[in-house]
């Protein structure tokens, strides 16, 4: 059974009926065969014409039509009490420190993500499902650096003085160039028929998607939630919390795209590519827990150094083994088990006391899939 029989409710001399999300379409059994046959996830065929039907990558539509049912604006988050707290004594020095890396780092990182996406990974992709997905990424990653410009502007941070901050801390320098630096290559369109570019590709996007949002942006959003989860920055808090969730999907999408990438490039998942991407993740991991300890250069109330520690194994372990690669430490249990509930809104509706499910429109639904969470 081919993956357009298995939508196939009804089948008319000339059409077929092709039914998914209690959508139905009539189509052109001829063309739609014909199309679904150009469809791959590269070196597909490229056309300028609306070819989303018939679908052959299912999961990637519905990722897509979750991703817009958990839309948010950052602008009408209330930082009345950000504000005030910011501006007074009952903020810690360090746990300042802490939001101010957040602003610090994921000004950057959002960028380096949203601007990767488009040219490294979208512009590779033919298949016009898995287009469409990749670009509502890059218009949530938009949403995401937006985020950020509505703190700086709440809290009257100076840009100047936070970028001039930052550029010069060396975890962040590395952690940036680290996974930026295969990626120049791609934005020139290379040519994919090659093995050894096969393998860059998805290299970068296992790089993107599960070692940079997957892995080295866990420990930060963790810390703030933390604070959040105090009662202190419970805007940004709740910022961070849809951010997070929106990363769930961006994970799970990569992951999906990677997944069906090798099915159809076996030639790709080769013993020393499967090592290479360990090494990626080992280094990855080295990174961040530098960075961790940049973050949190010491145990404060709510926080130790050892479970933000142990959390990049956790998620470092979870996105190889997910796509059924070694893990590389011996974590088995997340050491913030309550970001799960976080992540998984729909279930804690007043988890901190804020309306975290306004912006969860009608019809939206479950989250990506429970094993996704954190
Ligand atoms: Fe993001
Ligand atoms: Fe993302």
């Amino acid at each position: 059974m081919d993956v357009l029989d298995q939508f196939i409710e009804k089948e008319e001399d000339r059409y077929v009926v092709h039914t998914f999300l209690n959508r139905t379409f009539r189509l052109d059994k001829q063309k739609a065969r014909e199309r679904l046959s150009g469809k791959k996830v590269i070196n597909g065929t490229k056309s300028a014409e609306l070819n989303v039907l018939p679908l052959k990558y299912h999961e990637a539509y519905r990722i897509y039509k979750q991703m817009k049912a958990n839309h948010w604006e950052p602008d009408v988050i209330d930082m009345t009490k950000d504000c005030a707290l910011w501006n007074s004594k009952n903020l810690s020095a360090r746990e300042r420190w802490i939001i101010e890396m957040g602003v610090g780092y994921f000004s950057a990182a959002e960028g380096i993500v949203g601007d990767s996406v488009l040219h490294v990974i979208e512009d590779n992709l033919t298949a016009a499902e898995l287009k469409h997905a990749s670009l509502r990424q890059i218009a949530e990653e938009s949403i995401h650096m937006d985020s950020l410009l509505h703190i700086i502007s709440s809290l009257n941070i100076d840009l100047d003085e936070v970028t001039a901050k930052f550029q010069d801390i060396p975890s962040i320098r590395k952690k940036n160039a680290f996974i930026t630096r295969h990626m120049p290559e791609l934005k020139m369109g290379i040519d994919l028929t090659i093995t050894a570019n096969k393998q860059k590709f998805a290299k970068a996007l296992f790089g993107i998607t599960q070692v940079m949002e997957g892995t080295q942006f866990y420990a930060l959003f963790a810390m703030i939630l933390s604070l959040h989860r105090q009662n202190k920055m419970t805007g940004i808090g709740q910022m961070f919390q849809y951010t997070l969730r929106d990363e769930t999907n961006h994970i799970a999408l990569g992951r999906y795209i990677l997944e069906k990438l090798i099915e159809e490039n076996p030639d790709i998942w080769t013993d020393a590519f499967r090592l290479e991407l360990l090494e990626f993740m080992r280094e990855g991991v080295e990174l961040e827990k530098e960075f961790v300890l940049d973050c949190l250069p010491a145990d404060i109330v709510g926080m130790s150094q050892k479970d933000f520690l142990e959390f990049v194994d956790y998620n470092a372990d979870r996105r190889l083994t997910s796509l059924g690669l070694p893990p590389l430490s011996n974590i088995k249990f997340n050491p913030f088990h309550w970001l799960e509930e976080v992540i998984f809104l729909q279930k804690e509706k007043n988890f901190f006391e804020t309306r975290v499910t306004e912006y969860q429109t009608s019809g939206s639904m479950k989250n990506t899939n429970e094993d996704d969470l954190i």
